[in-house]
């Protein structure tokens, strides 16, 4: 079909809108339209794609998602190299830069442009026309790799600029690709429920993802992008800020945070103001880059080695410290999970004494070839646990040896293995004392069957005393009062105070049991879908694996997880104790849903709802047949919207899903 002009400019009028409205959102952080009405908008826009396909041009607000997985990226020259920059860490050496700088520029005038340095990744951006035509990564310096595709599923890149703007036909953009730490810690929760390989922190995971050959999945993962250069092939520039500024009137994200300083002073200032502050920040920053403004005096400066003179990081001082390693130790998991543990000779960092730290796993240690003896570098990131990061190779002492993973059980002794695919050995001895002890911790824990008082250390007393083998054997505690009040520790209140809470927690609802079960893969909201669709225990004991399947957000590695776990002879056995000591085997609240806009879907909530909590909202959505997921993924069907929604809410419309605010929730929810 023929475009006709009137037709072309409706999609020109509606690209247009949404451009506009993604730089409210993603760049000023202040929209102006709700998800609803941009959601309209871009329906709008590809229905009219759909029947003019001709019309389709790259930069259109609706192709942000296309092409083919790569199979390997083409290598690109930087027209420009990209440069690194000197690292400092004291004030000492910031001086020292500020004399050469001096030095160099004599009596002129200076001033100097500090910024935020991102932990990211460093990416170059081609713009020709206005357009978005390359992007790639920074490699060595001078050839990278061409990551364009998945660049231009980051909504915060625009793939047209806002304002055409003169000397600006062509012209390069650099900055940092980048993850904030709550979505990181999002998307981990998630990858480590489903047996994904974790990443270990935001830089790692956006630069992980920005090698991804799927643009597909490049998309679904809460990339940001934030602007710190920019170079015109006609030249005209003169000063950096002035850059920072009409960066921003193109429409490309630029930190609010940089500031000019006229003095050195004044930059040490905003260096140690940040070092306080870096917390306070949505997103890791490891230090301030410190930039001579005009580009004139840039140019007079010029380089030394691969480092301008013009620039210097002035990083923080490293959450980080040097440390002896003394023993790799394998801890054990309530599903048999065995988390290589490093023993440190304890070392002060970041504000605590370290003496142990988390190894990730088996690859992890391999990779950086980590050994006992060794001495290694420990670090305490944006989130507190901390972890070995790498080796001081140099320090190492003679005779160590490559650690190998032992094939025995730490605790019990019987045969550990590694699943293909997975990172994680398990312990196979479904009797293992430290199992058992991690699956009663869990049985009783305050999201499960929330026993008051039945804590790490009184678990391991139980077990240690013979008293509890499995969480089952908690109901026949009361046999065993009188031996319990003459322990140590313990007393006829405190006992009772046990006992009655025990009792208590055969209230809780079906879907906790099966929660508390500890079962491999199956977390609260698994489990809340299982008790949906499947009422009763026996009526999941009598399910097959294909069954279980055709619930919605069940896949093949849940199913048979459960299936497993039910046609165990032990825990079946352990299941009818429960039974017979009275737990809830049925969701007793369950409401026959037959046709309701929730049924089958994955819902996520975000920002605050004025009329019900999370809780509440949750209750409603699972009590109509949804399921609620706690973050936004291709297979979410929609998101509920309520006040300063955050993250999801970017990442919802970067895939296209549904939104639907308050008023619109309440309504479905009483309709049904
Ligand atoms: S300017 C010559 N500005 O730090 C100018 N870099 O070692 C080089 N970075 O590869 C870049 N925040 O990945 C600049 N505000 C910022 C930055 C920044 C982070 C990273 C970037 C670069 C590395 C330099």
């Amino acid at each position: 079909m023929a475009v006709s002009a009137s037709i072309l400019k409706r999609i020109e009028s509606l690209r247009a809108q949404l451009r506009e409205h993604d730089f409210r959102y993603y760049v000023l952080a202040q929209p102006t339209i709700s998800d609803q009405e941009y959601d309209r908008l871009m329906r709008a826009l590809v229905d009219l794609e759909k029947v003019y396909p001709e019309a389709i041009t790259p930069d259109s607000p609706s192709q942000r998602v296309g092409g083919q997985p790569t199979k390997e990226f083409q290598t690109v020259t930087h027209a420009v190299p990209m440069l690194s920059l000197s690292n400092t860490y004291n004030e000492g050496e910031v001086r020292d830069f500020d004399r050469r700088v001096r030095s160099v520029l004599g009596q002129e005038q200076f001033r100097y442009v500090c910024e935020l340095k991102f932990d990211g990744v460093a990416v170059s951006l081609l713009f020709s026309g206005g357009v978005f035509l390359r992007g790639a990564t920074r490699g060595d310096g001078t050839q990278g790799d061409d990551i364009t595709q998945n660049l231009r599923t980051i909504r915060s890149i625009p793939l047209r600029v806002m304002k055409k703007k003169k000397g600006l036909k062509e012209f390069e953009v650099r900055g940092e690709v980048y993850m904030k730490r709550e979505d990181f810690r999002r998307m981990n929760a998630d990858r480590e429920l489903a047996g994904e390989k974790l990443f270990i922190n935001p830089r790692n995971s956006a630069a992980g993802t920005l090698k991804l050959q799927d643009p597909k999945i490049v998309a679904g993962r809460p990339l940001n992008f934030v602007a710190y250069y920019l170079r015109s092939t006609e030249g005209g520039l003169v000063g950096h800020h002035d850059n920072l500024t009409t960066l921003r009137e193109l429409g490309f994200p630029v930190s609010q945070h940089s500031k000019v300083c006229k003095t050195v002073e004044a930059v040490v200032e905003y260096w140690k103001d940040w070092e306080k502050r870096r917390d306070s920040l949505p997103y890791d920053i490891d230090g301030v880059v410190v930039k001579v403004d005009s580009l004139a005096q840039q140019t007079r400066l010029g380089m030394i080695a691969k480092s301008p003179r013009w620039a210097i990081a002035f990083k923080f001082a490293a959450r980080q410290a040097t440390t002896l390693l003394h023993e790799i130790k394998l801890q054990v998991g309530r599903v048999g999970t065995i988390t290589p543990v490093a023993e440190l000779e304890p070392v002060f960092v970041g504000g605590s004494t370290v003496s142990r730290a988390t190894l990730h796993n088996e690859d992890y240690i391999k990779e950086l070839d980590i050994r006992p003896g060794d001495s290694v570098v420990v670090e305490k990131g944006g989130d507190v646990i901390p972890k070995v990061s790498s080796v001081v190779k140099e320090k190492r002492p003679p005779g160590t040896k490559p650690f190998a993973m032992p094939n025995k059980c730490p605790e019990c002794g019987s045969r550990i293995s590694r699943p293909e695919e997975e990172a994680n050995y398990y312990c196979e001895n479904s009797e293992c004392p430290a199992q058992i002890r991690a699956r009663i911790e869990h049985f009783a824990h305050r999201g499960a069957m929330d026993i008051e008082g039945l804590g790490e250390a009184v678990v391991d007393q139980l077990v240690g005393l013979g008293f509890v083998h499995n969480y089952a054997d908690l109901y026949e505690l009361h046999k065993r009062k009188r031996e319990l009040v003459n322990l140590e520790r313990w007393g006829e209140k405190s006992v009772e105070n046990l006992l009655a809470a025990i009792d208590n927690s055969k209230q809780r609802s079906f879907s906790r049991v099966l929660f508390a079960l500890g079962i491999r893969h199956v977390g609260a909201s698994v489990a809340q879908l299982l008790v949906n669709q499947v009422a009763t225990m026996d009526a999941l004991m009598n399910a097959s694996v294909v069954e279980l399947q055709t619930i919605q957000g069940v896949g093949p590695q849940i199913a048979d997880s459960v299936r497993r776990f039910l046609e165990d002879k032990h825990n079946s056995k352990i299941v009818e104790k429960l039974r017979k000591a009275g737990l809830q085997f049925e969701e007793r609240l369950q409401r026959v849903v037959r046709q309701s806009p929730f049924l089958g879907k994955t819902v996520v909530l975000t920002g605050t709802l004025s009329t019900l909590s999370r809780d509440e909202a949750k209750e409603k959505i699972e009590e109509l047949g949804g399921r609620v997921a706690s973050s936004v993924s291709s297979k979410t069907d929609f998101v509920v919207v309520g006040a300063d929604a955050g993250s999801k809410l970017d990442k919802a419309k970067k895939l296209g899903i549904r939104t639907i605010d308050e008023d619109d929730f309440s309504k479905l929810v009483s309709s049904s």
